[in-house]
């Protein structure tokens, strides 16, 4: 593994490889969830490169940017079981120099749904997203569709600037209890993390319902928040039901294709999780 700091090693090293380029941009704090991003790439692509950089751009003032989990070590452990053939991990100051002045901004998906609670988080995440592509130039790029949002704005960002690189989606990596993966998890106890586990059940059922055949998005939305409620340590920050591109809220649910998200506040760590459904009436 090339472990890289810098942008003209990373350029040099880019330079001379050839082949396909896999890329799995990450913030650290690895999971299994990056680890089968990892693994996909490896099993796509000749190269493959990670990059850890804890973005401070997505982070709103209110957020836990000076707290997040960073163990380099650790990851590069984890990292080193596959076959990664670039490691970037830059500082803020080879991302972020003085007088860095320029965003890149996505503006139809961004503002909804999280974007409502963290309205600059998108902009921060297309500029170093942008970046990255720039630095890597790779041939695809992977990302987990627990963060259905961010693969939405990513993907409509690539085909708005032209980027010439595959997005492919990846499954969400559950704990045993259901929780999706998250670098964040790391903040609950064992017990909140096993009640967290509300969540996915929440969800689950969710499905089942629209298996069934209901039809009605306040029925579903509500039966969603009852069950997460049910749980005391929980807080609901969003239920949507909304068309799975144009992230606008559904009202009928008629031979569509939904994504069911959800953020919520569980002790004192926000987690979001989400399920695509296709209905055909
Ligand atoms: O999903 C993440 O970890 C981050 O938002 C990303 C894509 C690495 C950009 O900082």
């Amino acid at each position: 593994m090339n472990m890289i700091t810098k942008i003209d090693e990373l350029r040099k090293w880019r330079n001379a490889v050839s082949g396909t380029v896999g890329f799995v941009p990450t913030m650290g704090g690895l999971h299994d969830g990056h680890l089968s991003l990892v693994k996909a790439s490896n099993d796509t692509c000749d190269n493959t490169v990670v990059s850890i950089y804890v973005n401070p751009a997505q982070f709103s003032p209110n957020e836990d940017l000076s707290n997040y989990p960073r163990d380099l070590q650790t990851d590069i452990e984890k990292l080193d079981k596959y076959s990664v053939d670039a490691l970037f991990f830059p500082d803020d100051r080879q991302m972020y120099p003085n007088g860095f002045s320029t965003s890149v901004s996505e503006s139809q998906l961004s503002s909804k749904l999280e974007g409502k609670s963290r309205p600059t988080h998108f902009a921060g995440v297309t500029t170093i997203v942008s970046k990255l592509f720039n630095l890597v130039n790779p041939t695809h790029a992977f990302f987990g569709k627990k963060d259905a949002q961010q693969l939405r704005v990513i993907q409509k960002m690539v085909t708005d600037l032209n980027f010439d690189i595959n997005i492919i989606p990846y499954d969400i990596v559950r704990e045993t209890n259901g929780l999706a993966m998250s670098s964040r998890n790391k903040y609950l106890s064992s017990e909140e993390r096993r009640r967290a586990g509300i969540l996915n059940e929440a969800l689950t059922k969710a499905r089942e319902l629209l298996g069934q055949g209901e039809r009605s998005t306040e029925k579903v939305k509500r039966f969603i928040s009852d069950k997460i409620l049910s749980e005391p340590l929980s807080k609901i920050d969003y239920v949507s039901i909304a068309d799975h591109m144009t992230l606008d809220e559904a009202s009928d649910l008629v031979q569509s294709d939904v994504l069911v998200s959800v953020a919520i506040f569980f002790a004192k760590v926000r987690l979001i999780d989400n399920f695509e459904f296709m209905i055909r009436d």
